[in-house]
């Protein structure tokens, strides 16, 4: 059995850390399966690689085979601060509809972290991707679109917002907000995971964060009242069931500080989502680590968590954990179970004798700090 994987590298480090992982996941499939399935890569130019070869930085071609693919994994890819064009990221998201972000966070033994009890971390979040403050619909102080904008606030709304000011919208709709929900709910019942929390703004922004969480609810209510009861309802006895409750987003920056042990999918909106994830793998040790996905109903797009590192590029100091991670994950989401626990053994192994890359080794006493491609190197002796 084959499966293709559509990559693109990305910038910085992402050739570095795409070099390092591919040869990871290829070697732990023919380790489980020796040579009855196998993955097959393809390259898609975007970013940096995409300019210079063909002159844009998100080609159609590239938007096209994503369209109509199953699987794809990508390094990060560079966001040029106020330079008028949008992040790539975003639009791919938008452009494909990956509605769905998902991070696993979970603790590696051996890194160094900087709360008392990481181990008790194991949360997943599930992130709305398209809507929210990060629809991008943004209009900037002083334009004639903020001014007209300011205008009709005032003479159709009565609403006043001052005239320098730069306006952006914050859509969030039912069925966008009832989708994620779903994704979460249908993980928490896949995974036997005992809640699912739903995280919101609602208190201040009562019809877009507050419509959230009244929608997510109710989706838990039409589709999963077989399997899923509210706090409110389980009154501490869920009788097996999976207890779904929300909380107020910065309430829940405390409480994955306190109480992680309480937390386990995390269903939440795209800016609430952008801070919690980057702030839970903060909690277990740091960005370089985390795995992730995108999701629409077809593609799952895997991709490495962190940025383009400009710091460290090209001198083999990055750390391609994030993306051998996401390597893992593609391969339980297409059933692989064996070979994605392989990567696990192995990536344990590798961080316990504390042979990392200098982002690991600077959070370990007593490390040995390795370059990218000897971290790789050393994943590979394991497998
Ligand atoms: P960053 O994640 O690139 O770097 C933050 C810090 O973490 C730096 O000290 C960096 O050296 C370190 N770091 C990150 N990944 C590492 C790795 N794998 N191994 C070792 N150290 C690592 O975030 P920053 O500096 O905010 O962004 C740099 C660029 O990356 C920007 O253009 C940004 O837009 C882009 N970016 C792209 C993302 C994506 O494509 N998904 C995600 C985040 C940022």
């Amino acid at each position: 059995m084959q499966k293709t994987v559509l990559f693109i590298e990305g910038d910085g480090i992402g050739s570095e850390v795409t070099r390092a992982a591919q040869p990871i996941i290829n070697k732990a499939v023919e380790k489980a399966y020796g040579k009855e399935r196998s993955l097959v890569w393809k390259e898609l130019l975007a970013g940096e690689k995409a300019f210079k070869e063909l002159g844009e930085y998100l080609p159609q071609s590239t938007l096209d085979a994503l369209q109509g693919a199953e699987l794809a994994m990508k390094g990060p890819l560079t966001t040029p601060v106020g330079k008028g064009f949008r992040s790539l990221n975003v639009t791919m998201r938008q452009t494909l509809d990956l509605y769905a972000c998902i991070r696993p966070i979970k603790y590696f033994d051996g890194i160094m972290s900087p709360v008392k009890r990481p181990e008790l971390v194991d949360m997943i979040v599930f992130r709305e991707n398209t809507e929210d403050v990060y629809a991008g619909i943004e209009f900037a102080s002083g334009t004639d679109e903020a001014r007209r904008i300011i205008e009709f606030f005032r003479d159709q709304l009565g609403v006043n917002v001052d005239a320098s000011a730069g306006v952006g919208l914050k859509p969030m709709t039912p069925a966008g907000s009832k989708r994620l929900v779903r994704k979460a709910m249908q993980h928490a019942v896949a995974q036997g995971k005992s809640s699912v929390t739903l995280v919101h703004k609602g208190n201040i922004m009562k019809y877009t964060e507050g419509g959230f969480r009244e929608w997510g609810y109710e989706l838990a209510a039409e589709e999963f009242a077989d399997v899923a009861v509210t706090e409110k309802d389980a009154a501490g006895n869920a009788n097996g069931k999976i207890i779904v409750k929300d909380r107020i987003a910065d309430a829940m920056f405390q409480e994955v500080l306190i109480r992680p042990e309480q937390y386990s999918v995390i269903a939440t909106t795209n800016l609430n989502g952008d801070y919690i994830s980057d702030a839970l793998a903060a909690q277990v040790g740091g960005l370089g680590l985390a795995p992730g996905v995108n999701m629409s109903d077809s593609l799952a797009f895997f991709e490495a968590t962190h940025g383009t590192a400009p710091t460290i590029a090209g001198q083999d100091k990055a750390n391609p954990g994030s993306l051998i991670l996401c390597g893992a994950m593609l391969l339980d989401h297409i059933g692989w179970h064996e070979a994605a626990d392989l990567i696990h053994t192995a990536m344990n192994k590798v961080i316990a004798a504390k042979t990392v890359t200098v982002d690991l080794a600077s959070q370990m006493d007593g490390a040995r700090t390795v370059g990218c491609t000897e971290f790789g190197d050393l994943l590979g002796a394991q497998l």
